[in-house]
C-alpha cells in the first residue's frame, strides 16, 4: 500500500486556501520545535461565521496536505465549530496518515484554535481559558522529514 493515500497526495500538490489574508480577523501561528516546521491561519470572519480562510505553511508535505484540509473543513462554519475540528478529523478527511506524520496534523489542529483565540482576544470574546489549553498529542515526537 502506498505511504500516502491519494488525497494527501491531493492537497500536497494542490493545497487548497494557500496564501495570506490582509484583512484578517484572525491569525494563527504555531511552530513544531522538533522539525522547525511553520504554520500561519488566517480567518476571515462575518456575524460568527468563517467565511475565508488562507495558511502558509512552511513544512513538510503533511502538514501541507494537512493545513489544506484543515482550511476546507472549517470555511463556511461557524466559529465554535473550528475550535471542535482535531487533528483527528483533519487525519481521517485525508484518508489517513502514516504514524510518525500525525503529529503534521496537530500543527493544523492547533493553527486553526490559534487563530480563532486570536480573533476572540482581538475582539474581546469572551472564552473559557480551558478550550485553549495545550493538546497532549505526540507534540514532542521525533519529525522525519
Ligand atoms: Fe514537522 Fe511534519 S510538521 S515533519
Amino acid at each position: 500500500m502506498a505511504l500516502y493515500s491519494d488525497k494527501v497526495m491531493d492537497h500536497f500538490r494542490n493545497p487548497r486556501n494557500v496564501g495570506k489574508l490582509d484583512d484578517a480577523d484572525g491569525i494563527g501561528e504555531v511552530g513544531n520545535a522538533k522539525c522547525g516546521d511553520i504554520m500561519r491561519m488566517y480567518i476571515k470572519v462575518d456575524d460568527g461565521i468563517i467565511t475565508d480562510v488562507k495558511f502558509n505553511t512552511f513544512g513538510c508535505g503533511s502538514a501541507i496536505a494537512t493545513s489544506s484540509m484543515a482550511t476546507e473543513l472549517i470555511k463556511g462554519k461557524p466559529i465554535e465549530e473550528a475550535l471542535d475540528l482535531s487533528n483527528k478529523a483533519v487525519v481521517e478527511a485525508l484518508d489517513g496518515l502514516p504514524t510518525h506524520k500525525i503529529h503534521c496534523s496537530v500543527l493544523a489542529e492547533e493553527a486553526v484554535r490559534a487563530a480563532v483565540k486570536d480573533y476572540y482576544d482581538k475582539n474581546g470574546i469572551a472564552y473559557d481559558p480551558e478550550l485553549f489549553k495545550e493538546s497532549e498529542d505526540p507534540h514532542g515526537e521525533s519529525c522525519e522529514n
